[in-house]
């Protein structure tokens, strides 16, 4: 979703604000600007597209100042254009926004019947233009930032400069989030902490409902009221991190490859890789006593929480109520004290998560929160919170957030049960020694399927749709394949339970829409074999993602099988995970799309 970088700089800074912009790149974005203050008068550049778009046109009419704004767009309101391209202006004051303004419609009905003139199709300019009518009834800067984040409600991260003040930058934050970056001399506001990395790694987080007045020199937060709060500064972690793609071709590339590494430094946090034990530091939350567990979460993070309530059920007999964000905050779903509510989000921002987390909060659960970004909102407001630790995740299509996310809800799980009196230690040793194994499984995997993928995903590039199918915790993992199929390579893709294959799907079976069906050779082999065969007996091709003894033991005529190594069913899904990322990713690749930013996709999804 959209980025926002402001700086009060000692020297010139519009080429660090691109340069900021270029690190929030990966949260998606269709268009972009930068404003700075120049002898009094706000000056702006912006560009359609990619930021080399805006590079350009900044290097033929380059910006001074050493105050200014800046900001990457996704288009919520208003079609990508440059006219709707932030920082907004009138009237001496310049705004940029990542959120909704929901009241826009009656405040731009409200301002036009005043004689305001609105030129652009956006939300935002309601905030610009509300500004600029307090300051022309006298308020000044403050006041007016006051009077106007009093008048606005929805979602919203604003940084706003006005000409008249060659010192200061306001911002407001409810909903998306917003951070403040310490430097000498200099002070900056930001999207993210990993934005204003190359400038600081002081930072302190606006929290919803703050009010920010920087200048060169620090920070003012008070409430809407003009209330003083303190927010906590802290050496933020993003600032070791360059935005590289070593050797791959795209950031996605380098994830996939990336995943036995990080789920190993992952896993070590939460099991005794050489004891083969879980680790039971965090007690926040007393697997014991619960009754049962609420997970929520969006997207590819959902469909991990999904596969844990597999594990969960499974091993320690602890009943998951889990749904998409977007329903689960609005359900009014009976929750009780007895149990505990998981979120699970790579950024850590998602506005239906965090929505679903504060419903929890409110009815008395104990918040367990599985993030990547520690410092993100989800994590501050949980009780106890999980770090997947797979590092930056730039991709805009998740994937070593998601095996991340399973090798710790896995840990998670193994340890429920054993509280739970489930899992005694010698079966305790034995998962945990599969979990530990995992990263070396991973590596031999990926090493050696790709040449195959490559290949089958030339095949699979010509087709327009195509279904995935899996049992038990495949099942999970067939959404997520058509998931990614669809988000990267815009290729129309299903994922469904095998077993449905008969109340619906079959009657689309034919020799245009191949079925991916993941089956290793666990309990519901056979099952899945059967439905293969339905599938068979209709003329319909089958990608075969198995194990060597599920190859071993089928026997039907397929497009391609891919053998994996035939691994413990609680590893299964993170090593399955690998054919499925590869064959999105290779599709994608021969298709020609921007396969680390998707069209119409954002990578931090801060609004409904
Ligand atoms: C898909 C994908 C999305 C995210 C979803 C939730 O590849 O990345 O579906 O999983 O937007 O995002 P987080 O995990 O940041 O809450």
């Amino acid at each position: 979703m959209c980025g926002i970088v402001g700086i009060a700089g000692n020297q010139p800074v519009a080429e660090r604000l691109v340069d900021a912009l270029k690190r929030l790149e990966y949260r998606g974005y269709d268009s972009a600007g930068v404003a700075t203050l120049v002898d009094g008068k706000l000056e702006r550049c912006r560009a359609e597209g990619k930021l080399f778009n805006l590079e350009k046109k900044l290097s033929e009419e380059p910006l001074p100042g050493t105050l200014g704004i800046a900001h990457t767009r996704w288009a919520t309101h208003g079609v990508p254009n440059e006219t709707n391209a932030h920082p907004h202006f009138v009237d001496g004051v310049a705004v940029v926004h990542n959120g909704i303004i929901e009241n826009f419609s009656e405040l731009r009905d409200e301002l036009t019947a005043e004689g305001a003139v609105f030129t652009t199709q956006t939300d935002t300019e309601v905030v610009a233009q509300l500004l600029a009518r307090f300051r022309r009834e006298g308020m000044d800067a403050k006041a007016a930032m006051l009077a106007m984040l009093n008048r606005i409600t929805g979602a919203y991260a604003l940084v706003v400069m006005f000409a008249d003040d060659a010192d200061h930058l306001y911002a407001g934050r409810f909903g998306p989030p917003l951070a403040i970056g310490y430097g000498r001399g200099e002070m900056f506001l930001g999207s993210d902490a990993i934005a204003l990395s190359p400038f600081t790694n002081d930072i302190s987080y606006l929290m919803d409902g703050d009010f920010a007045v920087i200048d060169r020199q620090g920070a003012e937060v008070t409430d809407y009221a003009g209330k003083p709060v303190k927010r906590q500064r802290q050496i933020s972690q993003a600032s070791a991190f360059v935005v590289d793609k070593g050797n791959h071709r795209h950031f996605m590339e380098k994830e996939i490859y990336e995943q036995p590494e990080v789920i190993s430094h992952a896993l070590s946090h939460y099991v005794d890789l050489a004891d083969h034990r879980v680790k039971t530091s965090d007690n926040v939350i007393d697997f014991k006593a619960l009754r049962g567990l609420a997970i929520s979460a969006c997207g590819t993070a959902y469909l991990a929480g999904l596969t844990a309530k597999y594990w969960f059920e499974r091993y320690a007999r602890l009943p998951v109520e889990i749904d998409v964000a977007s329903e689960f905050r609005y359900r009014e779903m009976p929750l009780s004290t007895d149990q505990a509510a998981f979120f699970i989000s790579q950024s850590g921002e998602t506005a239906d998560t965090l929505a679903s987390l504060r419903y929890c909060r409110e009815a008395g659960l104990k918040i367990g929160a599985i993030v990547n970004v520690r410092e993100s909102s989800i994590a501050r407001e949980a009780d106890a919170i999980f770090p997947i630790m797979a590092g930056p995740e730039i991709g805009v299509a998740s994937t070593k957030a998601f095996t991340c996310q399973l090798a710790v809800l896995a840990s998670l799980a193994v340890a429920a049960g054993k509280a739970r009196g489930l899992i005694d230690e010698a079966n305790e040793k034995t998962m945990v020694r599969h979990l530990a194994e995992m990263p070396r499984i991973m590596s031999a995997v990926l090493n050696r399927i790709q040449p195959q993928i490559e290949g089958l995903s030339r095949e699979l590039s010509k087709f327009k749709d195509v279904l995935y199918l899996g049992r038990g915790t495949s099942y999970p993992l067939a959404l997520e394949g058509a998931l990614k199929l669809k988000e990267i390579s815009y290729i129309h893709a299903e994922g469904y339970a095998a077993g449905e294959l008969k109340h619906g799907p079959i009657a689309l079976i034919d020799e245009n829409m191949p079925v991916i069906v993941i089956a290793p050779h666990d309990r519901f082999f056979e099952k899945t074999v059967s439905n293969m065969q339905e599938v068979a007996a209709r003329g319909g091709r089958i990608i075969f993602i198995t194990d060597e003894k599920g190859a071993a033991a089928s026997k039907l005529d397929t497009m391609a099988t891919i053998v994996l190594p035939t691994v413990d069913e609680i590893i299964a899904p993170m090593v399955f995970s690998l054919p499925v990322q590869l064959l999105a990713y290779h599709t994608a690749v021969f298709m020609g799309t921007d396969v680390d930013q998707p069209r119409n996709l954002a990578k931090s999804v801060t609004v409904e």
